[in-house]
């Protein structure tokens, strides 16, 4: 079973980036951690950072023909992006979304997420563990497709 790990604008910058929310550890250090985790779980994890709407919308097409599940942090797009949310709603792959803080804590406008509606539900603020758990839930998923 396949899965997508789609991140977001601004998660290039992991480690660095406001390091009091989203941690020391690098995208890099995420990504190993996810393939390691795919392994444990039996699952071939790919992952793919764009700062770019359009190209996270051109990996959401890819993602319906090429793998089961996909988890995305859509980072600030989460809040306002129709297209990435059409995106989302055009294709039947089923996806999960991710937020490493708990968006539901910080300012008014992260407690809205467009892309929720239309995800299989939403993982947010355990920094690392939230793509962990992301997986478990994409294998569960992926066994129910099968
Ligand atoms: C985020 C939360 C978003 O509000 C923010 O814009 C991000 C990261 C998270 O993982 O906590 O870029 O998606």
């Amino acid at each position: 079973q396949k899965v997508l790990v789609l991140n977001g604008p601004n998660l290039n910058l992991l480690g660095k980036r406001e390091p009091s929310i989203y941690g020391t550890e690098t995208l890099e250090e995420l990504h190993c951690r996810l393939q390691k985790k795919g392994e444990q779980l039996g699952l071939e994890v790919q992952c793919f950072q764009s700062n770019h709407e359009g190209e996270l919308i051109d990996r959401i097409h890819w993602a319906n023909e090429h793998v089961d599940v996909l988890v995305i942090n859509a980072g600030a797009f989460t809040h306002y992006s129709y297209a990435i949310r059409d995106a989302l709603a055009a294709v039947s792959v089923p996806s999960i979304e991710v937020h490493m803080s708990n968006v539901h804590s910080r300012e008014a406008f992260r407690k809205t997420s467009v892309i929720a509606p239309v995800t299989q539900g939403q993982i947010t603020g355990f920094g690392f563990i939230s793509y962990e758990l992301a997986l478990v839930a994409a294998a569960s998923l992926s066994k129910e497709k099968r």
